[in-house]
């Protein structure tokens, strides 16, 4: 059993230039961390090399999120989300991650990555709201429902998950060049 927080209603802020990056083999256990990861999250390495991602789960985040990724990712598709995570001391932080399979060259998906930065306060607002809903329905009627809600509130937007995340969490100006020059180095 891991470590598991008691959940405090405080938010941690961290530097926009702050890319906080982790690695999972196949099954969500954490394979590789950079510095950020560990300063943000409140765990060293030693904590966090070989402990499953969800050590960050948040008791507010709806599951029918983590289905989507798993379900992108595992069919060897890169997925975009916005996560809020619980760190050692209890507080949290909300991101925007970017994850991707990695391949090898017989084009199976081998491991997983992720990419993350601090979520500006419209991203944090817009999905609030969503997942509070979400979580709602999930509680009281199961994940299924909760996947419905999605899909009909996209439906009313007449957008795929993809284009509604691509839209909300669009990176800007220097943060977007910066991002990418990231991505390459740890890509
Ligand atoms: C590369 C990668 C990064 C992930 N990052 C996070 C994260 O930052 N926070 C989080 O709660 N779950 C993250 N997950 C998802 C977890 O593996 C897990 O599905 C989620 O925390 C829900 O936990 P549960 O499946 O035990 O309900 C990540 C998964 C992968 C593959």
């Amino acid at each position: 059993m891991f470590y598991r927080p008691i959940v405090l209603d405080k938010e941690i802020k961290f530097s926009k230039k702050k890319f906080i990056v982790s690695k999972t083999d196949l099954k969500g256990n954490i394979i590789f961390i950079n510095k950020n990861f560990s300063e943000v999250s409140g765990y060293n390495e030693a904590e966090l090399i070989g402990a499953p991602h969800n050590i960050l789960r948040h008791p507010d985040m709806p599951r029918a999120v983590f289905f989507i990724v798993w379900q992108a990712l595992l069919s060897g598709q890169p997925i975009s989300g916005v996560i809020k995570n619980l760190a050692k001391s209890g507080e949290y932080y909300w991101v925007i991650a970017d994850l991707e399979p990695k391949f090898n060259l017989k084009g199976e998906v081998v491991a997983l990555t992720a990419f993350r930065r601090a979520a500006p306060q419209d991203v944090i607002d817009t999905t609030e709201e969503l997942y509070e809903t979400m979580l709602a329905i999930e509680k009281k009627h199961g994940m299924e429902k909760s996947l419905a809600y999605l899909e009909a509130f996209l439906e009313e937007h007449n957008l795929t998950y993809n284009e509604f995340i691509e839209e909300l969490i669009k990176p800007k100006g220097i943060i977007a060049t910066l991002l990418s020059a990231f991505k390459r180095m740890f890509g």
